[in-house]
């Protein structure tokens, strides 16, 4: 068992079943070209989350990291006629080249993106009565992870799922000696979790073009 091998999957499970279109290969190439890390979802991680998407039935999508936009497009392509999906990005630059892909992906009338610390972003939202969020996808810094996992929470309507993205961590998650401070994020997420009776969760391990890592799919109870 070999990263060689689980990328060859993703390549052939890519290639079959998920299809990414012309718009998601060109975000990647020019998330690469403005030297950006390559560091997006794959592309079945992509679908995974459209049909999350699809499946609660989301018109209103919450991303916490949105570096070149390629999960913003698979999430807001997802959405129905007067969906919306906010996207927070601490990085101007990653925030201009995500809005040109999104805008080359024709979504660009659902996704928004808005620049700052998503901790400095989030209680705006609040503050403006955006959402209720149907779905919220956590994929930026892992030492905030607690406190995102918090604000997505409080905005989600009951029934609403939150998938926090790169929670194992090639197994570290489960390492109590770990120093890392971004293990540290999410050994905490788990902690939370495991006494927060407000929401239903599972840790699913994964492999793929992205190495060893997983994710938690989070619940938020009726
Ligand atoms: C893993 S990338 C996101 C990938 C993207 N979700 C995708 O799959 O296409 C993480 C992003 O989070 C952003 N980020 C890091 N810290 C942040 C913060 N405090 N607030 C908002 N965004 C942050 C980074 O600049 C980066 O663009």
């Amino acid at each position: 068992m070999s990263q060689e091998l689980w990328a060859h999957v993703d390549d052939y499970v890519s290639k079959t079943v998920v299809r990414p279109d012309a718009a998601l290969e060109s975000a990647i190439s020019a998330t690469e070209r403005a030297g950006m890390p390559p560091i997006a979802v794959s592309a079945p991680q992509g679908k995974l989350l459209a049909l999350l998407a699809t499946i609660v039935g989301a018109k209103q999508i919450l991303e916490i990291g949105t570096l070149g936009g390629y999960s913003t497009i698979w999430m807001a392509r997802a959405l129905p006629p007067g969906g919306k999906l906010i996207s927070l990005e601490v990085d101007p630059r990653h925030a201009e080249v995500a809005r040109k892909n999104i805008a080359g992906a024709g979504v660009d009338h659902v996704a928004e993106v808005r620049v700052g610390a998503a901790l400095d972003t989030l209680p705006d939202l609040q503050k403006e009565g955006a959402g209720p969020f149907d779905l919220s996808f956590v994929d930026a810094d892992k030492v905030n992870i607690p406190a995102y996992f918090e604000w997505c929470v409080t905005l989600s309507r009951p029934g609403a799922v939150i998938v926090v993205d790169n929670v194992v961590r090639n197994g570290a998650l489960a390492d109590p000696a770990s120093g890392d401070p971004a293990v540290q994020g999410v050994q905490a997420l788990h902690a939370m979790i495991a006494g927060d009776n407000r929401v239903s969760a599972t840790t699913i391990q994964t492999v793929g073009s992205k190495g060893y890592d997983g994710f938690t799919l989070a619940f938020v109870r009726v």
